[in-house]
């Protein structure tokens, strides 16, 4: 069933107290999804898909806390070791998803963007983002950032590599090197850090999660398993990030 999502009289409605400090960029490890459905007798997929529900209220919530950048960890390298049915479901939920929601997303200047191995992923989940990040290249509101196939360190060797074969080639000298060039050859090259990291569903852990990026973002874990987080909780999770000191070190 659809879910209704946010015309765009209503993403001009400034939430009141979040005017100040809001996150610019928001990465959620969405965990939880096969307990929630394990304590309600129901099979594992069934708590992706009920997670999906929340990845749609979610959205509208940023959208309308004029959230720039949100990652949603949807599915890692390591998530191959599951069994195959789960694979599968999981990896038709992109497509699912976004034959929905699409339209909505292009009504709210939603841009669609994606971030870790492609290639490896089912033809029908590449192409649908693929199809999506066409359709909303030329958006400038919120960049929606699907963690698709992703591996931080995966990421990072991969950009090693290529980062060695530029300095073989004579692109630039390794005494040139800084961290600002080696975050270009990230899959988050040219995306601001993430400023809060939320993770639902109770682990204490990056799980291989955005290893370089996250070095300065304040973290927000909860106990609640993704298909229970709500607006309620995301709010909350702002004014937590409101009240933080970020230092970067300094005093
Ligand atoms: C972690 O819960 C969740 C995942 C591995 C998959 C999350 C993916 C989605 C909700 C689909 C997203 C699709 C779109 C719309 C792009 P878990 O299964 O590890 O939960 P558990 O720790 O309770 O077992």
């Amino acid at each position: 069933m659809k879910i209704p999502f946010l015309s765009k009289k209503q993403s001009e409605v400034p939430v009141p107290y979040l005017n100040d400090i809001v996150p610019e960029h928001i990465a959620i490890i969405m965990d939880g999804n096969g307990r929630w459905a394990k304590t309600r007798g129901m099979p594992r997929v069934a708590g992706h898909k009920e997670g999906v529900s929340t990845i749609v209220k979610i959205v509208k919530k940023a959208v309308k806390c004029k959230v720039k950048v949100l990652t949603l960890y949807t599915f890692s390298t390591e998530n191959w070791k599951r069994p195959k049915p789960e694979i599968e479901f999981i990896l038709k939920l992109p497509k699912e998803f976004l034959s929905i929601y699409l339209p909505d997303l292009i009504a709210n200047n939603v841009r669609i963007e994606a971030v870790g191995d492609m290639e490896r992923l089912p033809a029908h989940t590449r192409k649908a983002i693929e199809y999506a990040m066409e359709r909303t290249q030329n958006n400038d509101g919120l960049l929606l950032n699907f963690a698709l196939n992703y591996g931080s360190r995966h990421e990072i060797l991969n950009a090693m590599k290529e980062m060695f074969l530029d300095i073989n080639n004579g692109k630039f000298l390794l005494e040139e090197l800084d961290e600002q060039k080696f975050s270009g050859y990230l899959y988050t090259a040219g995306m601001k850090e993430p400023d809060l990291l939320i993770r639902t569903g109770g682990e204490i852990r990056l799980s291989n999660f955005l290893l370089w990026q996250l070095a300065y973002t304040e973290f927000w874990f909860t106990d609640i398993l993704w298909p229970d987080f709500s607006e309620k909780e995301f709010l909350q999770a702002l004014e937590v990030y409101r009240n933080r000191k970020r230092r970067y070190g300094g005093l």
